[in-house]
């Protein structure tokens, strides 16, 4: 993974690098901003351990001192997983999700993957026209996979090769 990549778009000045053990915190902040259905600071942990671990690894996006977005994805032989990637409100629709997933993707193509796979809850728009853009697939859906406000809801499994 680059160390540091920096790009300014529309004003904004992010650097992206290898998420560190003291960024889960600010990880889980960042997803019960965004999202309706966030991951608990626990669960972050494993993803901000270091690069190279065998299980999940994250890439932080900053600005200035502000995490604002992050992605965390695994890799285990040729089979990468996209697990979580959360914008800041703020900072959203100014493609800094598509910078992140671009980059990610792109790394995990060097690293040896041919494929990645993912899982997003049906109603998630924004998320499915993200991954949609970068021409991931729908393989296939789990009904009422995930608990939901209403009741439950479906998960969509989407995939692509790298
Ligand atoms: C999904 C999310 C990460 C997108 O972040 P973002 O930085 O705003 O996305 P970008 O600006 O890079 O947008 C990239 C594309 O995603 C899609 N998109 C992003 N936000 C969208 C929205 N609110 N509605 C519809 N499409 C949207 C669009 O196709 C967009 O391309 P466009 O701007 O050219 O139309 C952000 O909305 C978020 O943090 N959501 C909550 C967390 C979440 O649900 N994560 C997914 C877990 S599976």
């Amino acid at each position: 993974m680059a160390r540091f990549t920096a790009i300014r778009t529309a004003g904004v000045n992010w650097s992206t690098r290898p998420a560190r053990p003291t960024d889960a915190e600010d990880l889980a902040f960042i997803d019960a901003a965004a999202s309706e259905n966030p991951w608990s600071r626990r669960q972050f942990v494993s993803a901000c351990t270091g690069p190279g671990a065998q299980h999940e690894s994250a890439l932080v996006a900053e600005e200035e001192t502000t995490l604002c977005g992050f992605v965390v994805y695994s890799l285990v032989l040729d089979e990468a997983s996209i697990y979580n990637i959360a914008v800041l409100p703020h900072y959203q629709r100014r493609g800094l999700a598509r910078h992140l997933l671009g980059i990610t993707l792109a790394n995990l193509a060097n690293r040896g993957a041919i494929r990645a796979l993912l899982e997003v809850r049906a109603s998630n728009v924004a998320a499915r026209n993200l991954y949609a853009s970068f021409q991931f697939q729908l393989d296939s859906v789990r009904e009422n996979y995930y608990p939901a406000s209403q009741g439950r809801e479906d998960a969509v499994l989407m995939s692509r090769l790298l």
